[in-house]
């Protein structure tokens, strides 16, 4: 027998049977996510791997290791999204809303492809849900991005996320912090890790964000960002967000060791945790990123800020909590039973109409036997079965059964659909 090929490790498939989640939270993304004034946006899955060298940072792990990168025909290397930001602002920049109206919040549902070793919530096909506020640089817009973050945990059931909050300062105020960064570790290089010693020489934010045990004691005395930041500008930045979320009574903790492994961020930067996660405790995440727009070539005062949410670990949060969503009702109105060709050849042809008409209606279509249909008539929970046999045929009339109520009447074909309305 042929082997049997199997889907790609750390890309799942989404079966019928989990659909009803799936859509229960992306109907509640979309009616959320509208009434903040956000409109949907899709890009493509794949762009040239430049946007994410260029936006996403050429140090960091996501493009040194994570990437699907190709080269198509046209000796174009390719790479499909590892995240969505980059190409957001691409297609902003590209369709000209910078000139036409820079203002803009755009949100968008979609797959992201990292190279990632899978385990529980760590795919290498995994689903986003996220937000790009294009065009403004007001910090309202990034406690306006918690506000909402709030309400759609709230509005799928999972009120007992986390806010963790840091501001890691503009490309006025970080040279500074870096250099004092590394002046404090030069010294402890010992006691870090491997991964550490490449950090510190490639990317030195990284070293904050170690996830190594033997780490932490260094890395939790090092001299922390918000000690470094310009006070009037991204030092006043982080006092209005932080204002603001108290003004609407949003609960969150500062991180002042937090860093992301994303380079574009500027200011404001957060994570959403749920406490049933895990190891992969972050359910979502974001902040601004006020250089991009400019870092692509676009106009350099232009700042946006944004999130995404992890759809697999929004799922796996609520089974953790037992929020089972029951399976979309498919249940059709009316199954019809045939015996014979010719029945058959009647019922499918009252099987197109009544669909055409809007009701759901199924018939078997394998050849088998009345009981075995009758058997599928109730195991589909219909309201109605329909009988043609023989019978039937000579009188030019069908059998209609009410299955709730076991009566059974006979009549003209084109009256089913008169019943079926009510
Ligand atoms: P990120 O932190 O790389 O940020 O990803 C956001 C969320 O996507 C994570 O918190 C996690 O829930 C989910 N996620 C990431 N990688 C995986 C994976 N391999 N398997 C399953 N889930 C995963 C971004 O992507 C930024 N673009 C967010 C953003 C938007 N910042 C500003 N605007």
């Amino acid at each position: 027998m042929a082997l049997k090929i199997q889907g790609v490790k750390g890309a799942a498939d989404i079966l019928p049977q989990e659909i009803a989640t799936w859509h229960f939270v992306e109907e509640k993304t979309r009616e959320l996510f509208e009434r903040f004034g956000f409109k949907e946006i899709r890009t493509p899955v794949f762009e040239h791997t430049e946007l994410f060298v260029r936006s996403v940072g050429e140090g960091t792990d996501i493009v040194t290791k994570e990437m699907y990168t190709f080269v198509d025909k046209a000796e174009k290397s390719l790479t499909m999204r590892p995240e969505e930001t980059a190409s957001v602002v691409r297609a902003y920049l590209q369709h000209s809303y910078h000139v036409k109206e820079p203002f803009q919040k755009w949100y968008y549902i979609g797959p992201m492809f990292r190279r990632e070793r899978p385990q529980a919530g760590r795919q290498r096909q995994f689903h986003q849900i996220g937000v790009e506020v294009l065009g403004g640089s007001d910090p309202q817009l990034d406690a306006e991005l918690l506000s909402l973050t709030v309400q759609f945990f709230e509005a799928i059931s999972l009120n007992d996320i986390e806010i963790k909050l840091n501001n890691v300062g503009c490309n006025q105020c970080r040279p500074k912090y870096i250099g004092a960064l590394k002046e404090y570790l030069k010294s402890r290089l010992a006691k870090l890790c491997e991964d550490c010693h490449v950090r510190f020489e490639k990317n030195i934010l990284r070293i904050l964000d170690c996830k190594n045990k033997d780490c932490r004691p260094v890395i939790d005395k090092a001299p922390v960002i918000l000690d470094s930041i310009c006070p009037d500008l991204c030092g006043r930045h982080y006092e209005v967000v932080k204002n603001r979320l108290k003004l609407l009574g949003i609960t969150f903790t500062e991180d002042p060791h937090m860093v992301r492994g994303l380079d574009y961020y500027t200011r404001t930067v957060f994570e959403i945790v749920h406490p049933a996660l895990g190891a992969q405790d972050a359910i979502g995440a974001g902040g601004r990123y006020d250089n991009l727009i400019g870092d692509l070539g676009g106009p350099k005062e232009l700042g946006a800020t944004g999130f995404a949410f992890g759809m697999e670990r929004i799922l796996m949060a609520l089974t953790k909590k037992n929020v089972t969503l029951k399976e979309k009702s498919l249940n059709p109105d009316i199954f019809l039973v045939s015996l014979g060709e010719d029945a058959s050849k009647q019922n499918f042809k009252l099987l197109y109409d009544l669909r055409c008409r809007g009701i759901t209606a199924e018939m078997d279509m394998t050849g088998r036997s009345v009981k075995a249909q009758m058997r599928s008539a109730n195991k589909s929970n219909a309201r109605f079965t329909l009988i043609r046999g023989e019978d039937e045929i000579k009188s030019g009339k069908v059998t209609l059964k009410n299955m709730k109520e076991g009566t059974e009447e006979s009549l003209d074909p084109d009256k089913v659909i008169n019943i079926l309305k009510y």
